[in-house]
Order: C-alpha cells, then sequence, then structure tokens
C-alpha cells in the first residue's frame, strides 16, 4: 500500500482497488441517476461554520449519549448490508472497532454475520439492530427478541424501503452475494439471499419484493412497539409531519436518511431536511443524521443544526475492505480527531456548547458549481 490513508475518501479509493467489480458497485451506489448521492455529500458545503474564539479550548470531550448510551463521540455506524463481502470477518470486525473506539454500531438485519455472533464478538459495545418488516410478522418478530436477549439496546426500523431503489450498477452486474456467504440472522434457504437465479435484475430488488412487506404503515410501529420494550427509532424520515407523525406514534428517535440516497433519487440531501425535522419534533424525541457525512466538519454541522449524533455508512464499509476491524477503527479514529479539532477551533470544549450560531447558511450557493 503506498500511503497511508489520512481521510475518508482515501479509504474508499484503496476499497475500490480491493474489492470486485460488483461488491464495490453495491456499496458505492445510489438510486436512479445518483443525483441525490453526490448531493449528500455536497449539500454540507452549503452550510458554513460561524467559529468563536478565546474561549480556552484547553480540555476537550466529545462524549455524548444516544437513546441513554454513553459514547465517546457523536459519530456512530449506520447499518449497512452483508459486511462480509468487503472483509472476511465482517459485521464482527465492524463491532469490535466500534467498541475500542467507544462508539456504536447498528447492524443490519441483512448481516452476514447473526445477531449472535456479533453479540459474542463484543458483548459491552453499544449495539443497535436495524430492522426490516418482512411479511412474515413471527419472522420480524424473532429478530427482535433475538436482538433484545442478545444485548442490542435499541431497534432502528427502516421506514423508507417497501421496495428497494433501482441502482444501476446492481441490475447492470445481476447482483447477488458470493456463494460462501448468506445472511446469518435466517436459517431459512429463501430468507437468506443465498439462491441463485434471479433472473436478469439486481438479486437484492428481487429478494426485497418478495419478502419485505411493502404494506407497513404507521400502525405498524404500535405492533413493533407491542413486541418489545426497547427504543424504536424510524430510520428514513424526511419530512416534518412524517417527523410529528412518528413522534405521535411513540417512536424514541429519529434518524434523517435518504438511505444513502439509495432509494429514491431526487430526494434531498439528509443536511436540508435537517432542520426542519428538528423544529417539528420540538425536543420530543432524539434526532439524528445519515447521509454523506465525510468528515469531522460535516459530523458538527449536522449537530449545530439540531442532531444529536450522526451516522456514518460507506466509510466504515471501505475502512473494513481496507483493513477489517483494524480499518474501521482507523477510519473511526479519523473521524474522532477530526471532530475533535474542529469542535475545538469553533471554540466548543464539549457537545453541550455546539449550537445553531455555529453555522450559517452559504450565501453563495452556487459557488461550487
Ligand atoms: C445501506 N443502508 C442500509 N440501511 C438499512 O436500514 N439497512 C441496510 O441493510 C442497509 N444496507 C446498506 C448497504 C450499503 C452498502 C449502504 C451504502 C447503505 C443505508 C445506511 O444505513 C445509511 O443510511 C447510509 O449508508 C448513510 O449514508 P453514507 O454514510 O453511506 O453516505
Ligand atoms: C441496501 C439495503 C440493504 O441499501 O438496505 O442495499
Amino acid at each position: 500500500m503506498a500511503q497511508k490513508p489520512v481521510c475518508v475518501e482515501d479509504f474508499e479509493q484503496i476499497a475500490k482497488q480491493i474489492l470486485s467489480k460488483p461488491v464495490y458497485d453495491y456499496y458505492r451506489s445510489g438510486a436512479g441517476n445518483q443525483q441525490t448521492l453526490a448531493d449528500n455529500v455536497s449539500a454540507f458545503s452549503r452550510w458554513t461554520l460561524n467559529p468563536r474564539v478565546l474561549r480556552d479550548v484547553s480540555v476537550l470531550d466529545t462524549s455524548t449519549t444516544v437513546l441513554g448510551q454513553r459514547i465517546s463521540m457523536p459519530i456512530c455506524v449506520a447499518p449497512t448490508a452483508m459486511q462480509r463481502m468487503a472483509h472476511p470477518a465482517g459485521e464482527t470486525a465492524t463491532v469490535r472497532a466500534c467498541r475500542s473506539q467507544g462508539t456504536g454500531m447498528i447492524l443490519s438485519t441483512w448481516a452476514t454475520s447473526s445477531i449472535e455472533e456479533v453479540a459474542e464478538a463484543a458483548p459491552d459495545a453499544v449495539r443497535w439492530l436495524q430492522l426490516y418488516i418482512y411479511k412474515d410478522r413471527e419472522v420480524t418478530k424473532s429478530l427482535v427478541l433475538r436482538a433484545e436477549q442478545a444485548g442490542f439496546k435499541g431497534i432502528f426500523l427502516t421506514v423508507d424501503t417497501p421496495y428497494l431503489g433501482r441502482r444501476f450498477d446492481d441490475v447492470r452486474n445481476r447482483f447477488k452475494l458470493p456463494p460462501h456467504l448468506s445472511m446469518k440472522n435466517f436459517k431459512s434457504f429463501d430468507l437468506a439471499f443465498s439462491k441463485s437465479g434471479y433472473g436478469e435484475d439486481s438479486g437484492l430488488a428481487v429478494y426485497v419484493a418478495e419478502s419485505i412487506d411493502p404494506s407497513i404503515k404507521w400502525e405498524d410501529i404500535s405492533w413493533l412497539k407491542s413486541v418489545t420494550s426497547l427504543p424504536i427509532v424510524a430510520k428514513g424520515i424526511l419530512r416534518a409531519d412524517d417527523a410529528r407523525k412518528a413522534v405521535q406514534c411513540g417512536v424514541d428517535g429519529i434518524l434523517v436518511s435518504n438511505h444513502g440516497a439509495r432509494q429514491l433519487d431526487g430526494v434531498s440531501a439528509t443536511i436540508e431536511a435537517l432542520p426542519e425535522i428538528i423544529e417539528a419534533t420540538e425536543g420530543k424525541v432524539e434526532v439524528f443524521l445519515d447521509g454523506g457525512v465525510r468528515n469531522g466538519a460535516d459530523a458538527l454541522k449536522a449537530l449545530a443544526l439540531g442532531a444529536r449524533a450522526v451516522f456514518v455508512g460507506r466509510p466504515a464499509v471501505w475502512g473494513l475492505a481496507y483493513k477489517g476491524e483494524e480499518g474501521v477503527h482507523e477510519v473511526l479514529q479519523i473521524l474522532k480527531d477530526e471532530f475533535r479539532l474542529a469542535m475545538a477551533l469553533s471554540g466548543c470544549s464539549n457537545v453541550e456548547e455546539i449550537d445553531k450560531s455555529l453555522v450559517r447558511r452559504n450565501p453563495w450557493p452556487f459557488s461550487k458549481l
């Protein structure tokens, strides 16, 4: 390896060289023409920082809490499916890296390591489960109960995927899991996405159409609450009225997300959607953001606009492809160092001091074009 990676973008370049084309394409892609994929990242530059000076930043504390659990920084790892395609240790490596960095990880329903394997790999890590609701509610319920049993501390219910978004490269590549892997949370061959022969489409899109329930609606949050006492976060909200509905349905948090731009192309960047959701929720629940966070200053901007914490999806996958647990650890270390520095250079000693006055809308929104 030529040079040590120094920022998240470097990890992506290395991962691209390591991964096979269908796997890299799957991780990287956004839906459709990928307008939102680019915008998730570039929208952060439409907000500029407005730092305070001369405020004694000699002692710094980046820690915070998410759903009542303390973490070392307000940057956690978002759920990304099928991580063993990136590295043989997959999700077990990611969770260990999160534990050693003192931050949290959301495990995907579609992990290539089971809920129990991930718990065993890092029993004391801050772990949450991302949930897809299956047509078969008993299957769904058993995932939740297994997560509870295995010490996961919350359920992130993905609400933006009644069908899978259309990602051109996955269709071209007829994307499917390599034969030695399967979705380890399922014993049934059909539910584990392990069969081949999905025709001329993305295999994952066909799998979702077969097994995920496109009829889910707000009432299903009540159903979920009836089967678990774990906190529930709605992942994939982009509008103020939906945020209010989610609060009325009794969620404990909202993750402002467009699924890493992989569902509906053309939706707004998440950092643009955040302010109206903060306003709508009136501090009643914790609000998080993911999508396009690539450095510590991005995280600082999201916190200044009211997010409690941010999550990164692809950056962790690039670290995993690079060097497994160590690679994810390095990515998180870089993000932590960048966040600490951005916080200090903005005149904040801790996350409580980060407020709205630290960001300004860039008066020249088209200056980057
Ligand atoms: C995802 N995402 C996702 N979300 C989810 O709820 N369940 C899942 O299984 C997955 N799987 C998945 C795989 C891959 C390869 C990617 C890139 C994304 C979406 C993810 O949780 C998160 O919303 C985005 O990744 C955040 O955007 P960035 O950080 O990747 O820009
Ligand atoms: C994706 C699914 C797994 O974005 O959520 O690929």
